[in-house]
């Protein structure tokens, strides 16, 4: 109420600024908008001399622009500031943002005046008043704006630090009607002003007031054009006025600490009613959503106008509440301004208790301090402003991931509520960001979801500057060209979704290795022109496809003669340095990434092929190692394979197009003359074949705890296989001695050289020529009816899950029965509720039953004769994740003797606010009142000297 009249004093103060003869004050840094000016019509307001400027240039948030209506057109106040006759509007849902950005920020300067006004004049006609909405620095709330009058000037000004090159001021709907704002005015400060505000804390005006003064004092009278309101109450206060200069006090570092023009301090009040004796005003927070209970810090400003005699003292007690204690004020030096102010605010209380009250000390007090007989002069006072505190603490996005997310949306020309800070306030984040948000320092973008968002184009550089995002999903969109190289650069992504574009070219090799190693998951599905396996694009894929099949059912013959036989051995590189591309000669082995060895070179990795590890589908497996010594397998293709050179790159191209940590990866290759090889990573463990079947006599024999995790590693390499490839592979051999075990016994499958493609997009099924596979783990479609989809691996899976449980071979044989297929088998003993009888006899009982029947019945749903009625691999994984989690919970619970018990932490009582202030209340008369280290000389009843204040605050 009381900052109500204040602003509509603001409003009133019409008069003329006269010249006062001084020369114009430096305006480097200063911003003054017109929001809503029509474009290109500047000018120079006749007031202040300051240009004006439209604020095309300050937001990029769309808005509109309107004209207050006619009837307010012609005000006195409005006349002299045609600034707030136009105005910007921003209408939009609860939430929604209209934002300015101010920049060219004066070097060496953190801390700037920034002042908003807000004049409705019924510009939308619907005369609809209250209006509420908020305001925000930044990040930082700053106030509400409360508009209830048409013609009432609502002027919004805080005090902040900045230590950025630009800030936003945001208008933010709170769904009490649309946010609009007539002019936006930022003004550099000096660093050593207002010491109250620090990088923390900012000050947001409640009333600068001028007492005894006639006009509105602003720029060029006070150089960073703060608006000075005349304060009077005639036949309440006398007027008191000089024509002499009034100087700042200045400090220990020589620079003043408030700057208060000398104009302003040249006039001052007084009581008239000396019986009295008494000024008293009030003062007001603006209680709201954020600071329901506003602190309340003044600022008072004293310079004696009038010189004493030694018969004459001043001498007074201000008092900043009702209720509180007096502090007393006096030694006012002559035309030297001395500031009272103090550290911490006043806390906030009804507004009945807030007024500002100066009382004459009495003759009493007077012989008391001063042991003389003097006059006592009334109080009087200058200047005052009053502030209420805000914290400024929140630092918003992380600079980088700002400048890339708004070249970002300005690259796709996203509207939606894409507007201020990206991430804070959290309650206003960007729809489809996600962000973390760490105390005290600045949050990071850590997902982005642009699903569907119609974007075209293509994927935009800027996204590789975003160093923390986890997520980014730019599935279902028309975005085209390549996908840039520079995402493998994000050391977070763990996810990248392009499904659904029209992404073309190959897929970056930084990626492939980000997926190699395991920590990156892609999904490019449905993007028909992109070389979703490194071996050709699609235009390319026509020619071979002929070939392809050819070569596949080649090897495939292999396959099914060889089973199990073989181990394939990669090795994960992990320096990419390592891998480099070479200069092709063709294109098929132009895009074949991985290293490219001599044949000499492996000869030297093998010893000159001296150790025979296995055979594989065209030749033997050698073991070698790099020259870093790590193992390696060496498959060397021999002469008489039938396998073309072609087909053979073509081959290892399909192999490095793929990167799963649980797929096993190739190294390199060898293309050197006749002779060509695959270079693999070596995995120790062999096959889980040997290990079920307890040929491998290492060490003992796998728990239930391991079966599952490696089952799960498995399930994981398919379900890649099947979903993150596009188009969609199917292994086609899925089986225990396809399933390698490094060393600490980490399950990939292996010999998926033998998958092959979905070729055309809406194909459910491939027909081969014929059956490839082992027998066994033949889905019945495929062994019937040559049906092939991702349900026959899902069978062959489900195969390998009863393997896992029994420890049996795919056909079961115990004398003197026949064989028997390994789920008929299951099927029959579960008949007779016999669970025991099926699990492998060698974990000794070391399993829950639950957890065995679980995935039993998961096995037999694999392996449902009707692929339909079987789950995805997907499922399959997630079924399985679960199963080995309760297993580990499980074995948690049972191992864990050793239990890291938190000690229970004794913590110190939080210290109630209140009872910090008690530390120093010691002197009734000294605490909680408003300090001046220098004008505070006495403590009013003591006639000792009182404690200075020496805090910042007052100096
Ligand atoms: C800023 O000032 C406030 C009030 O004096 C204080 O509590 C805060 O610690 C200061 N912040 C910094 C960063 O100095
Ligand atoms: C001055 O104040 C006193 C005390 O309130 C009051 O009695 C007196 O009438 C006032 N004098 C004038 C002239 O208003
Ligand atoms: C004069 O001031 C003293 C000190 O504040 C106070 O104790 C005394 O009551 C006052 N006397 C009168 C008459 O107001
Ligand atoms: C002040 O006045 C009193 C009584 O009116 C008197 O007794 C005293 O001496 C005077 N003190 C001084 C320092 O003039």
């Amino acid at each position: 109420m009381a900052a109500q009249s204040l602003l509509l004093l603001f409003c009133l103060a019409v008069g003329v600024l006269l010249a006062r003869g001084q020369s114009a004050a430096d305006t480097t840094g200063f911003i003054s908008i017109d929001c809503g000016l029509l474009e290109h019509s500047s000018y120079v307001n006749e007031a202040t001399k300051l240009p004006y400027s439209p604020d095309a240039g300050f937001t990029a948030d769309g808005g509109t622009s309107y004209n207050v209506s006619a009837e307010y057109n012609d005000t006195p106040y409005n006349r002299l500031h045609p600034q707030v006759l136009s105005l910007r509007s921003f209408p939009g849902p609860p939430g929604r943002r209209g934002c300015y950005t101010l920049s060219s920020f004066v070097a060496g300067t953190s801390k700037y005046l920034i002042r908003a006004t807000f004049l409705y004049g019924n510009y939308d006609g619907l005369n609809k008043l209250p209006l509420l909405f908020d305001l925000y620095l930044g990040v930082n709330f700053w106030k509400t704006v409360n508009i209830s009058k048409p013609d009432l000037l609502h002027v919004a000004e805080v005090i902040a630090y900045v230590p950025a090159d630009s800030v936003q001021v945001c208008l933010v709907s709170t769904g009490s009607g649309t946010p609009f704002i007539s002019t936006l005015e930022l003004r550099p400060l000096k660093d050593t002003l207002y010491p109250l505000v620090n990088i923390t804390q900012g000050l947001v005006l409640i009333g600068r007031w001028n007492f005894g003064g006639l006009d509105l004092i602003r720029y060029p009278d006070d150089p960073y054009d703060r608006a000075w309101v005349p304060m009077n109450r005639p036949g309440e206060w006398y007027n008191i006025s000089t024509m002499s200069k009034v100087a700042m006090e200045v400090d220990d570092h020589r620079k003043p600490s408030y700057d208060v023009p000398s104009v302003v301090m040249q006039t001052a009040v007084k009581p008239v009613n000396t019986t009295e004796n008494l000024i008293w005003f009030p003062w007001d927070g603006e209680p709201n959503r954020v600071y329901p209970m506003p602190g309340l810090l003044p600022v008072l400003y004293f310079a004696e106008l009038e010189i004493l005699d030694s018969k004459h003292e001043r001498l007074f007690f201000i008092r900043a509440q009702r209720n509180k204690s007096w502090v007393l004020l006096g030694g006012l030096d002559y035309l030297k301004t001395d500031v009272v102010s103090r550290n911490a605010p006043y806390p906030f209380v009804s507004p009945l208790e807030n007024y500002i009250t100066l009382r004459a000390a009495n003759a009493t007090a007077v012989r008391q301090l001063f042991n003389n007989n003097s006059t006592i002069l009334p109080p009087f006072i200058n200047a005052a402003e009053l502030f209420t505190p805000i914290s400024t603490a929140n630092i918003g996005t992380d600079a980088q991931d700002v400048s890339a997310i708004t070249a970002i949306k300005a690259k796709y020309q996203i509207k939606k509520n894409w507007v201020g800070d990206p991430c804070a306030p959290k309650t206003l984040v960007w729809d489809g960001l996600n962000c973390t948000y760490p105390i005290s320092r600045p949050q990071r973008i850590t997902s982005i979801n642009m699903s569907f968002g119609g974007l075209s184009g293509d994927i935009s550089s800027y996204f590789a500057n975003l160093k923390a995002i986890q997520y980014l999903d730019l599935s279902h969109n028309k975005l085209t060209g390549s996908i840039p190289d520079g995402l493998s650069q994000l050391p977070s992504l763990v996810l990248l979704d392009l499904t659904g574009n029209d992404l073309s070219g190959t897929i970056p090799f930084g990626l492939l290795i980000r997926i190699q190693d395991g920590n990156l998951t892609l999904r490019y599905g449905h993007n028909p022109n992109l070389c979703s396996n490194s071996s050709s694009c699609q235009a390319a894929k026509k020619n071979l496809h002929s070939k392809t099949s050819i070569y596949i059912a080649v090897i495939i013959v292999a396959a099914v003669v060889l089973g199990g036989l073989v181990v394939l051995l990669l090795v994960i590189i992990r320096k990419q340095g390592r891998i480099k591309p070479h200069n092709e000669e063709s294109d098929v082995q132009a895009r074949s990434r991985n290293r490219r060895f001599t044949y000499t070179e492996l000869k030297v990795m093998t010893s000159n092929f001296h150790r025979v590890l296995g055979e594989g589908g065209f030749g033997l497996v050698y073991d070698g190692f790099l020259e870093d010594g790590t193992q390696v397998a060496v498959k060397l293709r021999s002469q008489s394979s039938n396998q073309g050179v072609r087909e053979f790159l073509t081959e290892a191209q399909n192999l490095t197009g793929i990167h799963h940590r649980n797929l096993v990866t190739l190294i390199g290759y060898c293309k050197d003359g006749e002779y060509m090889a695959l270079v693999y990573e070596y995995m120790s463990k062999g096959n889980l074949q040997d290990k079920l079947r307890g040929r491998d006599h290492s060490d003992g024999c796998l728990t239930w705890r391991q079966r599952l995790r490696i089952a799960l590693e498995s399930a994981q390499g398919l379900e890649y296989l099947h979903k993150a490839c596009s188009p969609p592979f199917i292994h086609r051999d899925v089986k225990t001695s396809n399933i390698l075990l490094d060393a600490n016994l980490k399950a990939k499958v292996a010999d998926f050289g033998l998958m092959k493609a979905f070729n055309h997009d809406g194909d459910t099924h491939v027909s081969t020529a014929r059956v490839v596979g082992t027998p066994g783990y033949l889905a019945p479609e495929y062994a019937t009816a040559l049906m092939l989809t991702e349900k026959s691996d899902v069978y062959s899976f489900g195969v390998v899950l009863l393997e896992v449980i029994t420890g049996q071979p795919p056909f079961v044989q115990i004398p003197p029965t026949q064989p028997t297929h390994i789920m008929k088998w299951v099927q029959q003993r579960l008949s007779s509720g016999d669970i025991e009888g099926v699990v492998d006899a060698r974990m000794q009982g070391g399993y829950d039953v639950n957890s065995v029947w679980k995935v039993t019945d998961l096995a037999l749903e694999c392996t449902d004769r009707t692929p339909e009625q079987r789950p995805t691999m997907t499922r399959v994984m997630a079924q399985l994740l679960e199963y080995l989690e309760l297993e580990e919970s499980r074995s948690t619970f049972y191992t864990s003797a050793d239990g890291d018990t938190n000690g229970i932490i004794y913590t110190e009582s939080s210290r109630d606010p209140s009872s910090s202030s008690s530390m120093y209340a010691t002197d009734q008369s000294t605490s909680d009142v408003a300090q001046s280290s220098t004008t505070l000389r006495m403590g009013p009843n003591s006639g000792r000297a009182s404690t200075v204040d020496t805090g910042p605050a007052a100096r």
